[in-house]
């Protein structure tokens, strides 16, 4: 058995994503492969979990999908190699505390902080379609402090697009300490970002892998899909006939090659390319190869769990989780004198 989250005295490590279903190899190198070696290392004590109120920050109007999001990304947890015997896997929603440390930071964090976030200004012009002037869209990134301040962690594992987030939490951590003290010391250490380092990810169509631009390579796709999509992807425009050499550091399926193929592999790209000695369509054989090795392994995992040995893991890590939080909430009360001091 794991050893108890309240007893361990490993740094702690959280990170969570927001549930936007199934999960593709970007933010399986993006950010779960990272996880799981952080998990695996044994070094910390992990909190991973699914911020699925977030997902009503932008989505509000259509919650049709919240709960099978939701499921999908667990699964994709597990299929990743996450492992509730070695980690805290939870959801969001299942831990009310964070809703109240949100409203109590609430009191101690100004506007135009929330509205100096990068994310706010753009996000708010990107989503079009959307009516994000709402109040819950302005504070999510103070939801988001409030997600790791409550497991007082030492590291926050995030990819650099979250790391104002971070920053944000940092600045609100202070004014907290600032304001109240625990018998003379800081009840909500600041945390650090810990950048997760992401190769280039290209999706079919050459751009970065990203669900909104639909070039994806899907954690779930069967080995013949796999193998469709690279055979669409794009090439070295300037390899236009078999017969011009190419360059494999200006092609989409060459950083492919760089992230996932063995050295040997990339070598044989390498000279095959640029001396046009192979063609576009072997490469690309290649490359998939390559892809449904790393995928092979996370679709097995993933079709061994039931509906019921997910539920269940949710249950337990939920519980794991609200007992962690409670004792933050009560340093918090305390500290801000909402509740008598223990005895
Ligand atoms: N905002 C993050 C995203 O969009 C998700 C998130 C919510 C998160 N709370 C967090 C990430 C706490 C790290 C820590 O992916
Ligand atoms: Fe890209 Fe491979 Fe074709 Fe070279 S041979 S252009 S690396 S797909």
């Amino acid at each position: 058995m794991s050893e108890s989250p309240a007893t361990s005295s490993r740094p702690r490590v959280l990170s969570g994503m927001r549930p936007t279903g199934k999960l593709h190899l970007g933010n399986y190198m993006g950010a779960l492969a990272n996880w799981v070696k952080l998990q695996d290392s044994g070094q910390f004590e992990c909190y991973f979990f699914i911020a699925d109120w977030h997902a009503l920050t932008t989505d509000y109007a259509d919650t049709s999908n919240f709960l099978s999001n939701t499921r999908e990304v667990i699964l994709d947890y597990l299929a990743a190699g996450l492992d509730p015997a070695k980690s805290v896997l939870f959801t969001q929603s299942h831990v009310p505390a964070h809703a109240e440390l949100h409203l109590l930071l609430s009191m101690i964090t100004s506007v135009g902080w929330l509205e100096r976030v990068p994310s706010y200004k753009e996000q708010q012009e990107n989503l079009v379609g959307k009516d994000l002037s709402t109040y819950g869209f302005l504070g999510y990134p103070l939801l988001q402090a409030a997600d790791i301040l409550m497991y007082q962690p030492k590291y926050v594992p995030v990819g650099q697009d979250q790391a104002a987030h971070v920053e944000l939490t940092r600045e609100v951590a202070r004014r907290f300490n600032n304001l109240y003290q625990l018998n003379g010391r800081d009840v909500l250490p600041e945390p650090d970002v810990l950048l997760t380092p992401s190769p280039k990810l290209p999706g079919t169509d050459g751009r970065k892998m990203s669900k909104s631009y639909g070039n994806t390579i899907m954690l779930t796709d069967p080995e013949p899909e796999v193998r469709q999509k690279l055979k669409t992807m794009v090439t070295d425009p300037a390899r236009i006939r078999r017969k011009d050499p190419g360059d494999p550091d200006k092609c989409p399926v060459g950083d492919l090659h760089k992230v996932f193929s063995t050295p040997e592999t990339l070598a044989k790209v390498y000279e095959g390319c640029r001396s046009a000695g192979i063609g576009c369509i072997e490469c690309k054989g290649w490359a998939a190869d390559a892809l449904v090795q790393v995928l092979d392994p996370i679709q097995e995992r993933r079709a061994k769990y039931t509906p019921n040995e997910v539920e269940d893991i949710l249950k337990d890590g939920a519980n794991r989780a609200r007992n962690r939080a409670e004792q933050t909430m009560t340093e918090v009360r305390t500290a801000m004198q909402l509740i008598p001091a223990a005895k």
